[in-house]
């Protein structure tokens, strides 16, 4: 049994007369710890499959295992659990409250159970001094850079510690040399075993993951171990 297990799985969109399978029958297996890059063309069906693995979007058919259990065996509360506590997300745009301060974006990730607004604090400020951030806590989104808001969503991604980050083009929207920063900061909490799924279009980027799948047409084109 590997960690991850996509088994035939099959996202297909209907708008008006219009049918996409965004997803059309891929399976694969991803192994604990690994760092997987994800690459193709636009439109190739990446960040759906992604989306699937967040739980943030159900398969028309097909399986994702997590330790041998169907992710979509639950509905709607094995998702929201799924979010909560298994995987963190990071996206191009960063995707932060822009009303709130980079402390209180990665605060409210933080799961309520038990835990004192302090404790939720110190935790926050300690997760922001992860990822090199605590001096620019009370800093609201328009006031960071690229590169530091995408260090504050990684650190909101990290709140609950997942053992699994899906980054979907996290360097997309950023300079070459911070984007390296932020690909560096990804490594990194890699090496502490967490597993990392990336999509990149940039090869050089994908160059840093073990392995790279290609994807074209919702379909696995390439299965290349590097
Ligand atoms: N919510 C949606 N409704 C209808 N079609 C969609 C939706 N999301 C994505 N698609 C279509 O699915 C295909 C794959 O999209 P996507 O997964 O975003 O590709 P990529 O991330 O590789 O650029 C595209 O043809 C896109 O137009
Ligand atoms: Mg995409």
């Amino acid at each position: 049994m590997s960690f991850i297990e996509i088994h035939h799985l099959q996202k297909i969109y209907q708008k008006a007369s219009v049918t996409v399978p965004a997803v059309n029958d891929i399976s694969v297996d991803i192994q604990k710890g690994e760092f997987l890059a994800i690459v193709g063309k636009s439109g190739s069906g990446k960040s759906t499959l992604l989306n699937l693995l967040g739980g943030l979007d159900t398969p028309t058919a097909g399986e994702i295992r997590f330790n041998g259990e169907n992710l979509f065996a639950e509905g709607k509360q094995g998702l929201v659990k799924h979010r909560r506590y298994r995987v963190g997300m990071v996206f191009q745009s960063f995707q932060l409250i822009s009303s709130q301060t980079a402390l209180e974006n990665v605060e409210l990730a933080l799961a309520f159970g038990g835990i004192s607004r302090a404790e939720r604090k110190a935790k926050a400020l300690a997760l922001l001094e992860q990822v090199g951030l605590a001096d620019r806590a009370d800093h609201y989104p328009t006031e960071l850079s690229g590169g530091e808001a995408q260090r504050v969503a990684i650190a909101r991604a990290l709140a609950n510690d997942p053992d699994i980050l899906l980054a979907d083009e996290p360097t997309g929207n950023l300079d070459t040399h911070t984007g390296e920063m932020i690909l560096a900061l990804l490594q990194e909490l890699n090496r502490q075993g967490r597993t990392v799924i990336m999509i990149t279009h940039d090869p050089d980027m994908a160059k840093i993951a073990e392995r790279t799948i290609r994807m074209q047409d919702g379909q696995l084109v390439d299965h290349r171990p590097t």
